[in-house]
This record gives C-alpha cells, structure tokens and sequence, in this order.
C-alpha cells in the first residue's frame, strides 16, 4: 500500500498545476465553467430595504449554534459590493453566475407582493452580469425560509409549498426575461437532514425521520414552482439542485449494506427518484415503519414533483461510508447533533483520501460513480446535468505579501474538473460551477470554512484572488476557440 504522501505526490491532477490551459483544452464545446454563492452566505445587509428575518436569522443568533459564534448580518457585503464581485467574475472569465435570490428580501415575510428594492438590487445584479457577458443562473431556495413561515411550521406544512409556488411567481415575472436557468430548491436534502431530522441548521429541529414531510413539501414546493415559473413565461431553463454523495457500506455485513441502502435512500434517492421517475423509492423491510408518511401524501403530489425539467442540478462534494449502528460520537460534518446518537447508522472516515478542512473526502473518482450512478438509474428520463456545486474548503494562509497559495484547491479543482469534462455514459454533462466565487458565511461553520477562489478579509471586506483564481483563469483562456 502507498504512504499518504506518495498518494498525494500522485495525485492525477499534479499534472495540471502548471498547465491549466492544457485542462482547458479539455472542456467540451458549448461546456459552461461558472462559479456559484447563495445569498445568505454572501449578502449581509440583512436589516435594509426592508428585508425580513429568515430562519437563519434567527438560527444564528441563539447561543452555541454557530462554530465561531459569528453570524452574516454582513457576510461578503455582497449587498453594497455586487458590482465589485461582478468584475471579479468578469476577470475570472467565467460563461455563468449562480446566485441565489433572498426569499426573505424579495418577499419580506413570505407573502404579499415583491419588494421594490429588492427588485431594484437584483435587476441590477443581473444587469451588470449581462453586460459583462456573464449569464445568470437564480436559485430561488437556498435555506433562507421566512421566519413567519416558520412559525406556522415552515416546511413541515404543505402551505409553504404553496407559499414558495407564489414567490417563484413573482421572481419569474420580475426576472423571468433576463435568467438563463432557474434552480427552485437548492439541496433539499440537506435542509430535511441537518434543519429539521438533527438541529445542526437551522430551523434546529430534531425530528430524525419525523423530518420527513419537510422533504416531501420541498419536493411539492419543487414541482409547483416548475410550473408558476412556467406560468410566468419565464425564457430561461428550469431545474432543480440535488446534493448526491455515492453510498458504499463500511464493510461486507448484511446490515451494513442494510445502513448504506438507508442512507442512499434519506441523502439521494428520497430527492431525485420522485423528481425524475414520480415515485418515491423501495424503502426496505425493516426500515418501512420509519417512512409512515408516505401513506399520507395526496396522490396528485408525485405528478406534479415529476414536472418536466430542462436540466437537473447535480452537487458533489463527497462519497459516503456507512456501517449499520448508531454513531458514538454525535458530530456530524455541520456540527454536533444531540440526536444524532439515535440513528441506526453511522458514516465511516476514509483513511485512504486526502481531506479538506471540514475533513471531507477528497475522492474525484465518485463524481464519475455518481453521474454513472445517474445514467443507471434514471436513464432517459435524466435530463442534460449541469454540475451546480464542487469546491472545497481548506484553512487558506495570506502570505506577507497578501497572496494565497491554494495548491490544494487547485488540485481539487483540477481532478474535479476533468472528470466533469470527461462525463460518463448516459448523462450529459453540460456545465461545472465552482463553490464558491468568494470566502463566505458557511452556515454553522461562520467563517471558520474558507471555499472561495477569492479570499476575503470579514473584517476589510477586501478581496484577494488566491492562486486557485488565476488559475481557473488560465483554464479557462485555454479552451479550444477561448
Ligand atoms: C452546499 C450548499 O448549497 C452551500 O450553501 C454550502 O456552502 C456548500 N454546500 C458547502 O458546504
């Protein structure tokens, strides 16, 4: 067996280091290369222009919930330095932007009409990036849940699928002209698990699998805002976000292929089988008793989950290794859960990856497992997969010169990219978003989980493209006919 540092010597994407174009050479014709943020993590400004509470707003100010003790009431700033952010973007040389729309900005407290600043802030937004030749994709759910909603029990309800179908109305028809694509969920799963089934996000709750309507009424929210964008007439693309991280059982046990297949079911399958088959998946034997809900959905739900989709966002940021029992230790990899202990089971390190500073794998070959796993599934009805999300967080260090040497986020990148590139049999692969454009606000990590090709200083504010940034740029200079 190789030593760690002879793998890390190895690494595939050494090769690409010093030559960035040569990857660049790589991209498929009409492959788009973006970057990508959502607007709690970035914006701030939380308090202007009439903006409302989310829950997040109110998760990050009770005590012991966030990592540093931080919040984002200003975050990046993003809120009074967009067109800063754009030209760091017009340099970086990117084809898209995804961005998210604050659901609590654009319709303080989840209802009535649009907010005219709000309006105001993203129009200009998408203006500057059109003008800039950048191309606008707008996530229209990205965990910020108003809290008023919230307190009428948030996504546990069937009346905020309702809610999310008016606010996708009103976003359509104020940008619906100028969006290229739309995502209306971002990660689904991962609000269900960590916000309601183990209180590691907000809103806190500790459900376990009583957590589940929330995922259902996500999907529901999902398939009606397909068609109030649709109604809208907007003239872009619209897809949905699903985080997907390949199961492998932690050893030959029954019961652990057992725990794995329930763990693929509440992380992956639970989101995308009733998005692109209208059905929920086969839960096995002795778990059945956990999923009484599905007996009380309305049968008319799973048609309008499987609306039809122009592409299907796919994020990926790490494998899974599960082994059947509960865990011993209740941390999970967004903070320490006081349920979490009564799960029947845990997820298993893997000794044999490099990993990032929140301890994820570092493992690009299942992203080929995972759109291989796509096509098997899915088959025709998958429709092009744009890659919404990868990147990785590493403790970044600025140099007495200000400059920060990424390496091993160029080499994430690096491995990441040229298995998109290269795609899989049975799915088409048509784009890669980097997570994230900038350093930002990592929900219960606060600052403490730097992502960006750009670093910022939270206390300046001041942005320094780090090594990953130019060289991302030199990719993407080194395209074929780019
Ligand atoms: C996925 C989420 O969409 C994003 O908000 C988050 O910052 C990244 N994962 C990294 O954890």
């Amino acid at each position: 067996m190789s030593t760690a540092s002879e793998r890390s010597r190895n690494r595939t994407g050494r090769e690409w280091l010093d030559n960035p174009a040569g990857l660049g050479a790589l991209v498929p014709d009409g492959f788009t290369l973006g970057v990508a943020t959502s607007a709690f993590q970035i914006e701030g400004g939380i308090l202007d222009d009439g903006r409302e509470p989310s829950t997040w707003d109110t998760f990050m100010g009770q005590a012991g919930r966030i990592a540093d003790g931080s919040d984002a009431s200003v975050a990046t700033d993003h809120y009074h330095r967009s067109a800063e952010d754009v030209r760091l973007m017009r340099e970086l040389g990117v084809d898209s932007y995804r961005f998210s729309i604050g659901w609590s900005r654009l319709q303080p407290g989840g209802k009535g009409g649009a907010s005219r600043s709000a309006v105001a802030f993203y129009d200009r937004l998408i203006d500057d990036l059109l003008a800039n030749g950048i191309r606008p994709m707008a996530t229209l759910f990205h965990w910020d849940t108003p809290e008023t909603l919230q307190h009428a029990g948030g996504w546990l309800e069937r009346d905020t699928a309702y809610r999310f179908a008016e606010y996708a109305f009103l976003a359509g028809e104020a940008f619906g002209d100028r969006v290229e694509s739309w995502v209306t969920v971002n990660e689904p799963a991962t609000v269900t698990l960590n916000g309601y089934a183990l209180g590691v996000h907000a809103p806190g709750a500790t459900l376990l699998f009583d957590a589940l309507p929330s995922a259902h009424h996500q999907l529901l929210g999902h398939g009606l805002a397909v068609g109030a964008l649709r109604d809208a007439s907007v003239t872009g693309k619209v897809g949905i976000t699903n985080v997907h991280s390949p199961v492998q059982p932690a050893g030959d046990s029954e019961d652990d292929a057992l725990a794995a297949e329930l763990f693929d079911i509440v992380h992956n399958r639970l989101y995308a089988d009733p998005v692109l088959l209208g059905r929920y998946p086969q839960i096995p034997e002795p778990f059945e008793h956990l999923f009484g809900f599905f007996r009380e959905i309305e049968p008319s739900d799973l048609a309008a989950i499987a609306a039809p989709l122009d592409f299907y966002g796919l994020n990926y940021y790490m494998p899974t290794r599960v082994a059947a029992g509960s865990p011993t230790d209740a941390a999970t990899p967004d903070g320490f859960s006081s349920v979490a202990s009564q799960l029947p089971f845990s997820l298993e390190p893997w000794p044999e990856y490099p990993v990032t500073g929140f301890g994820w794998p570092v493992a690009p070959d299942f992203l080929a497992v995972t759109l291989r796993e796509q096509a098997d599934r899915y088959g025709t009805a998958l429709p092009p997969v744009v890659i919404t999300e990868g990147g990785a967080s590493f403790p970044d260090v600025v140099a007495r010169d200000g400059s920060v040497d990424d390496e091993a986020r160029v080499l994430y990148l690096a491995e990441h990219l040229a298995v998109a590139f290269a795609g899989a049999p049975g799915v088409d692969v048509r784009g890669y978003f980097v997570w994230s454009l900038l350093d930002n606000w990592e929900w219960a990590a606060g600052f403490s989980q730097r992502f960006g090709l750009v670093h910022v200083d939270f206390a300046t504010q001041d942005r320094t493209p780090k090594r990953s940034f130019g060289w991302l740029q030199r990719l993407i200079g080194g395209r074929s006919g780019g």
